[in-house]
């Protein structure tokens, strides 16, 4: 039996505006992953998929062929030139909550693409996990940035430029980030979709709000360096009001967002697709407790404390 992991994700500075070529800050988070485990069945048996939390078993030959799980299996296979005629059970489970903005697809797919590297004693290196799992991401997002699959990937914090190679960088000093679940659901796909026929519409000003974000994500990645904590705050808080005008953030969100302040964070925004979803804070040892506090008082459905390190 063989067993893999994968970590979860927040977007610090630039979602959305990543898809239209603009850089974008994302960092791991280790506390919530998805686990795969492969073993070998019986012959004859084939390949079962054990979605755990989905509580669903299935064959993969029986998936419709855009099955995420399947696709990312086949993709595996063939990269590793294996033969799709093997027998074997993949089991998953995972503690990232599922279309909250934290990557929970990426990481089910990075975990699969690990552990049947793993159980077939191949090497795939970061790089070529990343490309394997953004074709399963085509079938969940539709265009995606290449965002989500990188940073899970690498397990670092990154610099993201859609079509360049991800800059890995380093965390001058490390902070505490307060990660704050509304409890909707939301889909990233449909909010992607929207943002897009908001461009349609109105091109100028979306393009605007997109440079003005990119602009925060190249300021943002350079106090991280700098370990300038009252600037990333102030930076996280210009990128959700940029995030506010794409009409991409919601009740709920900005709520918590405005409990976060006020509860002493120095910055705070929605996180990934929004609309619902996970959103962040930038908290200190002294803060943390208050605001995560004030987070569950604004309705906060669960709240992680992490170390962007
Ligand atoms: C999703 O985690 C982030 C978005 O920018 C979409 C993408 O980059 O593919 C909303």
């Amino acid at each position: 039996m063989t067993v893999a992991y994968a970590c979860g994700k927040v977007i610090l500075f630039g979602e959305h505006a990543v898809v239209y070529g603009q850089p974008a800050v994302a960092v791991p988070i280790t506390q919530v992953q998805a686990q795969a485990t492969v073993e070998d069945a019986e012959p004859g048996e084939g390949i079962t998929i054990i979605a755990e939390d989905l509580r669903r078993t299935y064959k993969l030959e029986e998936a419709p062929p855009d099955d995420p799980l399947r696709v990312t299996i086949l993709n595996t296979f063939r990269r590793l030139r294996l033969s799709p005629k093997l027998d074997l059970t993949i089991s998953i489970t995972s503690t990232i909550p599922i279309a909250r903005g934290l990557g929970s697809g990426a990481a089910v797919s990075t975990a699969i693409v690990r552990a049947l590297a793993k159980h077939f004693d191949k090497y795939l290196a970061s790089r070529a996990v990343s490309e394997l799992v953004y074709e399963t991401e085509k079938i969940y997002h539709g265009t995606p940035s290449g965002i989500d699959n990188t940073v899970i990937a690498f397990e670092k914090p990154i610099y993201f430029i859609k079509g360049s190679k991800a800059e890995i960088f380093w965390v001058g000093r490390p902070f505490l980030l307060a990660v704050a679940d509304t409890g909707v659901q939301s889909p990233t796909k449909e909010v992607v979709e929207d943002v897009r026929r908001g461009w349609e519409r109105e091109r100028e000003r979306y393009e605007r709000l997109f440079e003005g974000i990119g602009k925060l994500a190249e300021k943002g990645r350079r106090a991280i360096e700098r370990g300038e904590w009252e600037e990333i705050g102030r930076l996280m808080d210009e990128n959700h009001s940029l995030l506010r005008e794409m009409s991409v953030s919601s009740p709920e969100l900005d709520g918590l967002v405005e409990a976060a302040r006020q509860g002493g964070a120095l910055g705070a925004k929605l996180s990934g697709a929004g609309r619902g979803g996970n959103m962040i804070a930038l908290v200190t040892k002294e803060t943390c407790g208050r605001v995560e506090m004030m987070l569950r008082m604004a309705g906060a459905k669960d709240v992680i404390v992490t170390e962007v390190r």
